[in-house]
């Protein structure tokens, strides 16, 4: 158990120096890239700097755990769909940089920019984050915010903080005094449902700083649908030690997974929000049954 917290301080000391790091040519190329390249389809995106900052990153937590496994957005395909790497042979630079030596249970997941549309079109609303897994469980997570130079970071049990200092949820449990932030929601239900309801619903960009958001009281409740884990597990070991509540839609505790992307729904609140939200999106689960069916 001293072992394991020790890997949780150095992680975590890591990530920091990895996460600033990084931010340094992402500040620089911020409001200057001019090759942004599409990836899946027109909002999936990445630019030269997603690339600079995963470097860097890779490069920090490698020299310090050469045995941990590094999951990156950014990072080379056969560390995302669990496929062989290629022959060392042929491509030894970037085989080294991804594959461990020897396999531990630690796993890094890394989103190196974290909102490139923002970045890409100058927004300063983007982020770094970095998260440690042990045995599959987030236990460190860093959210470095470089336009602000604001670092939000928690260790799993213990206090959420930005900047060294403490943050904690609000304890509002009225919807129409909160203010709630959307993350994708390609159907509109989280926004359809708060929007008349609370005091507002914004949709910022990056759903790592959306959690620390909630961490830190300045929303109150936050909501993403089709997560990948690098998204978000920074962000819910931040939120989770600042007090947030975080499910699936139904209400069950949000597991990250690592499997096939991940792909969950994720509602994350201050807590006393929780049931109401919950009974909101079932209400609207139920009424769009009935819509289907005719009645209304
Ligand atoms: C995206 C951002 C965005 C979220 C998308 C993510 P990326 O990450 O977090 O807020 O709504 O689902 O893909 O691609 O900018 O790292
Ligand atoms: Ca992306
Ligand atoms: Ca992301
Ligand atoms: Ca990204």
């Amino acid at each position: 158990e001293t072992d394991e917290a020790d890997v949780h301080e150095r992680a975590l000391r890591i990530a920091t120096e990895a996460a600033e790091a990084a931010g340094e040519p992402l500040r620089e190329l911020h409001g200057q890239v001019e090759t942004v390249t599409v990836k899946s389809d027109k909002s999936d995106v990445v630019t030269e700097a997603d690339h600079q900052a995963d470097r860097i990153i890779t490069a920090v937590i490698r020299n310090e755990f050469p045995d941990h496994r590094i999951l990156s957005e950014e990072g080379p395909p056969w560390e995302q769909d669990g496929t062989e790497p290629p022959n060392r042979d042929r491509n030894p630079a970037d085989v080294d940089a991804a594959t461990p030596a020897a396999p531990s249970g630690y796993t890094w997941v890394v989103d190196p920019l974290d909102g490139t549309g923002n970045f890409a079109h100058g927004n300063p609303n983007y982020s770094v984050s970095i998260a440690l897994l042990e045995d599959g469980d987030p236990v460190v997570g860093v959210v470095y915010v470089p336009e602000t130079d604001e670092l939000f970071s928690a260790i799993a049990g213990r206090e959420a903080r930005r900047n060294g200092d403490r943050i904690e949820t609000t304890d509002r449990d009225r919807l129409d005094e909160s203010m709630l932030i959307s993350g994708y929601d390609p159907d509109g239900s989280f926004l359809s449902h708060f929007y008349q309801e609370s005091r507002g619903v914004r949709r910022l960009g990056s759903a790592a700083l959306n959690l620390c958001y909630l961490a830190s009281g300045s929303a109150d409740a936050t909501w993403e649908h089709d997560t990948h884990p690098w998204d978000v597990a920074a962000g819910l070991v931040i939120a989770r030690a600042a007090g947030a509540t975080i499910t699936d839609e139904r209400g069950e505790r949000f597991e990250l997974t690592l499997e096939d992307d991940g792909r969950a729904a994720l509602l994350g609140s201050n807590g006393p929000l929780h049931p109401s939200l919950l009974e909101h999106l079932e209400a609207g689960r139920t009424g769009a049954e009935t819509n289907a069916d005719g009645g209304d």
